[in-house]
């Protein structure tokens, strides 16, 4: 492994990027930056497009001094098909393997052989009479612990998978190639953003970790490191600044600007700007419902604690108490530097644009 890691967020309205030297601990931040995306940027085919982001992410490399040729790059959860699947029954290895090819075929738009496949076990356990043994036939698989002894997790494989288009991932691998760098690993933001805000602290509580960029927000319940749903709609900080700017008749920088400095606030101009931005907000906000309604009736058990505001979304004044009001849970924004050490400089400029490296940090993170 490089001694130095790097995260490579490539999002609709910028690209970051995070280089962390791993071998240390606390895990040091070596640098970082970030850079406007060229649009149409990623969500073009066409290689003039790519290599119009293959040059920003040259660009920024060298602004920010990273010699490190090999990166960990994000999918957006947008373009990524995922799901938890845990109606199979306790399966072996080889027979998992199948069972989630013909499972998937269910939730994936496009022929299974279209699509790279990867899953991880949250939880698999035997029907078996002794409890003892059982709890230790689960070991590995540390849902095992959420679930507690709970008979209606036995005899029973819990995974939660991950579908790529090919084409995608491809895709990704020719921007990297153009701009110099090759691609060591391809995850989803989601995973990433889980790994930099939850990590696998076995005491950190059930969150669900709303990430809201410029084009869509996410949300993912993680407990103990495992990421038990994820969801993703096409609603974000653009759909916001273009309500300001309706409302108002602005340009979008001017529309952008009203949004960063009266968010949420009620009592600035006459509520106006409030008013505006409610009717995209509470598209969220019902999201946020419906996501903590679908999880909490799966998991009674292993209730959400606490909501986790990124993105760039997670700026808007006001959110984080508009929400918490709302919802009746503990909301926080995002710190995705808790595992990093920073030295005090960086500090107060890092708790400023913390949310925005959510999902960077996250990748560099990554041990394998
Ligand atoms: N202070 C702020 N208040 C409200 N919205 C903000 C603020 N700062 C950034 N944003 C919004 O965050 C979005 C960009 O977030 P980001 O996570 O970088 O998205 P992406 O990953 O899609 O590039 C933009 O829509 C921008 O308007
Ligand atoms: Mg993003």
């Amino acid at each position: 492994m490089p001694k130095i890691t790097v995260g490579l967020d490539i999002g609709f309205s910028s690209i970051k990027v995070v280089a962390l030297n791993n071998h240390e601990k606390p895990v040091k931040l070596v640098s970082l930056g970030t850079i406007g995306a060229p649009v149409p940027g990623m969500a073009s085919d066409a290689d003039i497009e790519l290599e119009a982001t293959a040059a920003a992410i040259k660009k920024l490399f060298s602004a920010a001094k990273i010699e490190e040729k090999n990166v960990i790059g994000a999918l957006p959860e947008s373009r990524v098909f995922t799901r938890v699947i845990d109606d199979l029954p306790y399966l072996s290895d080889s027979e998992l393997t199948s069972a989630i090819r013909y499972a998937s075929e269910e939730f994936i738009p496009v022929p299974v052989a279209d699509v790279e496949l990867n899953w991880q076990v949250l939880f698999r356990n035997k029907l078996e009479k002794n409890e003892a043994a059982s709890t230790s036939a689960v070991k590995n698989d540390a849902l095992s612990s959420l679930s507690g002894k709970s008979s209606q997790f036995r005899g029973k494989t819990i995974v939660f998978v991950v579908a790529t288009p090919k084409v995608l991932v491809n895709k990704y691998i020719k921007v990297m190639k153009m701009a110099g760098l090759n691609l060591r690993a391809l995850e989803t933001e989601v995973i990433a953003s889980a790994r930099s805000l939850v990590g696998n602290n076995p005491f950190s509580p059930t969150s669900l970790i709303i990430q809201m960029d410029a084009t869509t927000t996410d949300f993912a319940v993680v407990s103990k490191g495992l990421i038990l749903l994820t969801r993703s709609i096409a609603t974000g900080g653009v759909a916001l600044t273009r309500a300001v700017a309706q409302q108002f008749n602005f340009e979008l920088s001017q529309a952008e600007e009203y949004k960063k400095v009266y968010g949420l606030a009620s009592d600035q101009l006459e509520g106006k700007v409030f008013q505006a931005l409610k009717g995209i907000v509470d598209v969220i906000l019902e999201e946020t419902k419906r996501v903590i309604q679908a999880y909490s009736s799966k998991n009674p058990q292993n209730p959400i604690k606490r909501i986790v505001l990124s993105g760039g979304g997670a700026k808007l004044p006001g959110l984080v108490i508009y929400l918490a009001n709302n919802l009746g849970l503990e909301v926080q924004e995002a710190d995705p530097w808790y595992f990093v050490a920073k030295d005090k400089v960086l500090r107060t400029k890092l708790a400023v644009e913390g949310p925005l490296f959510t999902v960077a940090i996250g990748l560099a993170l990554r041990e394998d």
